[in-house]
């Protein structure tokens, strides 16, 4: 039975200073999927101008995401890193996309309401196509696997109704074709890949919110660009609770922060939380935040001090984006080429 090459996509948005929930939650999955999975990771400037960004703020939040993938562990010899906008298969196949999707499955994106708010003649119409520009993405390179967090999950479905659409509107033109992929269809239906065991990041001012790049207290997140000083400060002054710390998990229900800063060492140290409270529990938060200051500093300066190296010389981040465009480029241009085909479309030699 024929079948797709697993290969796996995913992207960040350039729209602010990446954090410690991004990290955690998202980069160093990506950083260990490069081990058993052909990688592909896009920094979606397009995806980020549906909200307005200034074009000065983006150019420099652009590099910043790469520079971040680069120093969390993304091996550009092994992965392919490039900004979307640079990969004119992007916009062209979400047109195509445009032109499957249906009102009926936009209209039902939670995403898209939560952002355009009350206001919703305001909201740009990129705004409202965005998941059908996510579908295009992930298809331009018949990607099979896509890391993504919960809020990613309803547009992940969407790109899976996209591909079965397309590969059931065209199924006799694509017949015609003779891929080798059997009666699987042109676009793969990609897989949504959880991020592992990894906890969901909370914001260190109320551990029963995300810690978010939106959150107006800077003190509630931690930067990817942060030093080791801002780190520390930011781990003191986290809410807490007065008790001592459990020594097995059940005992974190109903203690959102005390779960929260438990997860986050777990996180950083490759361990499941059963085992941080194993030694830790009975310590007062006072020592655990000392061990957590330790920790998180260990792993997270040299990240930032790498992210400052690289963004010192934005021409050999610039040659980064470029090369992994073309690489990226070489992948999707055959498949655009057969999606014009398929779709009726008339080409240039
Ligand atoms: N929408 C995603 C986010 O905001 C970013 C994204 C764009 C993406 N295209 C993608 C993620 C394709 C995975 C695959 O997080």
């Amino acid at each position: 039975m024929a079948s797709f090459h697993q290969r796996v996509f995913s992207g960040m948005q350039p729209t602010s200073t990446l954090h410690l929930g991004n990290y955690l939650g998202a980069l160093t999955n990506w950083v260990a999927m490069q081990e058993t999975h052909e990688c592909i990771y896009c920094v979606v400037d397009m995806h980020a101008i549906t909200m307005w960004q200034d074009p000065a703020d983006l150019k420099r939040a652009i590099r910043e995401v790469t520079a971040a993938y680069v120093a969390a562990g993304i091996d550009t010899k092994k992965s392919i890193i490039f900004n979307q906008s640079q990969v004119s298969g992007h916009a062209e196949l979400a047109w195509i996309t445009n032109c499957v999707v249906r009102l009926g499955w936009m209209n039902r994106m939670t995403q898209f309401k939560e952002k355009a708010g009350k206001d919703k003649e305001n909201a740009s119409l990129g705004l409202y196509a965005y998941p059908s520009l996510m579908a295009a993405d992930i298809l331009l390179y018949k990607a099979t696997h896509v890391p993504v967090g919960e809020d990613q999950k309803q547009h992940l479905e969407l790109t899976r109704d996209t591909a079965q659409k397309f590969n059931n509107d065209f199924a006799a033109q694509i017949a015609g074709l003779e891929l080798g992929t059997g009666d699987l269809g042109f676009f793969p239906l990609p897989e949504p890949m959880t991020q592992g065991p990894a906890p969901r990041v909370m914001s260190l001012r109320d551990g029963t919110k995300k810690m978010s790049k939106s959150d107006a207290s800077d003190n509630s997140r931690i930067n990817l660009t942060d030093d080791a000083e801002t780190i520390a400060t930011k781990i003191r002054k986290a809410k807490t609770d007065p008790d001592a710390l459990p020594s097995e998990e059940k005992g974190l229900e109903g203690r959102a922060e005390a779960e929260n800063l438990v997860g986050i060492y777990a996180g950083l140290n490759g361990q499941t939380k059963t085992q941080v409270l194993a030694e830790f529990g009975g310590s007062q938060f006072s020592g655990f935040k000392a061990a957590l200051v330790d920790l998180a500093v260990a792993k997270l300066s040299p990240i930032a001090g790498e992210m400052r190296r690289l963004l010192d010389d934005v021409s050999h981040i610039d040659a980064i984006l470029g090369r992994g465009a073309e690489r990226a480029e070489a992948i999707a241009a055959p498949i655009m080429r057969d999606v014009k085909d398929i779709v009726g479309f008339v080409r240039r030699g």
